[in-house]
């Protein structure tokens, strides 16, 4: 009999309905090549979800996250929600998401493919066999933080307000996920905050080193003030391995990282929760890129971050890391035959749609399991 996971699937708005069609060709080559079948549900995040039932993630789908295996999503948000309120806008679903299922742990690898080197816009010396892990705190810091709000004052003018909040075990969770994650890599971890400016930066810092010291000293930490973090990423992004900061920088630094690289729509990400008594996790499988309205329905989006997501899931959430390592292979098979999709299309490289760059991912599994 075949393992079945339950997978909820979540394409929300723009550009992510077309990418997740071509994922689904990719989880339907695995079912039918390997002990492993999935039963998959669909539901709506976002402005979607937010036309059909005026939040951004309706209750029922919220329970459904909570029980599946993993959760696959698309991308939300687009220029038609700009005046929803604040509070039911596309980006609170996801917001939601990762706060009830508690992700914490936000794993973004921004590795630099051999075929795209020269697509970057730093110097291809400078981003060759670039692989950094970006470790970011999900659910904490300014995201979440209380009081939050914007009030008038006694004199008519207003005041905004967000607070940067961060606790021992919050930081010890995602900490230890970064080391984890270092050991089986480079053995290295950056940690990235402002204790110099910061209290929640201080504490940070020193509770990073406490994991450390009493836990992994084996891996080589350096701790890192944010800002020259970001300078560092575009000066010599390959001195790093995994670097873990909170959620705002974890933000701010992952998409710069991601642009090294040369495309956002390679990048795929992992949200992860706690493991639970069987040693699995809730676990968000999403692109990094967004929804890109301005080129939705129209078979230019690039689907490799999303199937790249989906080897994550099979990576994280299911163990098979050897099946992961096959997707991967593919993408750069077929990315090294020269296909492309529009958004990182270079001179002399043949021009491919959304679908056809996913049949070809598939007929590339198939000859590399030949
Ligand atoms: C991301 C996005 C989100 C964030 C938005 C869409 C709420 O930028 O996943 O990086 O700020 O976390
Ligand atoms: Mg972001």
């Amino acid at each position: 009999m075949a393992d079945t996971k339950k997978l909820l699937f979540l394409p929300g708005d723009g550009i992510g309905p077309e990418v997740m069609a071509e994922v689904r060709r990719v989880i339907d080559w695995m079912a039918k090549n390997r002990s492993i079948s999935f039963d998959i549900v669909e539901g709506l995040v976002g402005g979607c979800a937010y036309d059909d039932c005026g939040e951004a993630i309706s209750d029922e789908t919220m329970a459904d996250a909570m029980a599946v295996d993993a959760v696959l999503l698309g991308a939300v948000g687009g220029p038609k929600w700009a005046d929803v309120p604040f509070d039911k806008r596309p980006e609170a679903g996801l917001l939601r998401l990762r706060k009830e299922m508690d992700l914490f742990a936000n794993l973004r690898p921004a590795v630099v493919f051999d075929a795209l080197a020269d697509a970057s816009s730093l110097k291809l010396e400078i981003v060759q066999g670039m692989d950094i892990m970006i470790v970011r705190e999900l659910t904490g810091g300014v995201y979440f933080g209380e009081p939050r709000g914007i009030e008038t004052l006694a004199d008519g003018t207003r005041r905004g307000i967000n607070t940067q909040v961060y606790t021992t075990p919050e930081i010890h969770r995602v900490a230890r996920i970064a080391f984890e994650l270092a050991k089986k890599r480079g053995n290295r971890v950056a940690s990235a905050e402002k204790c110099n400016v910061m209290e929640s930066g201080l504490l940070w810092r020193e509770e990073v080193t406490h994991i450390h010291e009493t836990e992994f000293p084996e891996v080589e930490l350096s701790h890192i003030l944010a800002d020259n973090c970001a300078m560092q990423l575009v000066r010599n992004p390959k001195q790093f391995d995994v670097i873990v900061t909170d959620n705002l920088f974890g933000d701010i630094l992952s998409d710069e990282a991601s642009m090294a690289t040369g495309s956002l729509g390679m990048l795929p990400s992992a949200s992860l929760g706690a493991e639970d008594e069987n040693g699995n996790r809730k676990a968000l499988y999403e692109p990094v890129h967004g929804s890109a309205p301005d080129i939705a329905g129209q078979g230019a989006a690039n689907p490799l971050a999303t199937i790249l997501s989906f080897a994550m899931m099979l990576r994280y959430s299911f163990d098979m890391g050897a099946d992961a390592e096959l997707i991967e292979q593919a993408v750069q098979n077929v990315l090294g035959g020269g296909l492309r999709t529009a958004d990182i299309m270079q001179e002399g490289k043949a021009r491919v749609s959304t679908s056809v760059m996913g049949e070809t991912i598939v007929a590339e599994l198939g000859k590399l399991a030949g």
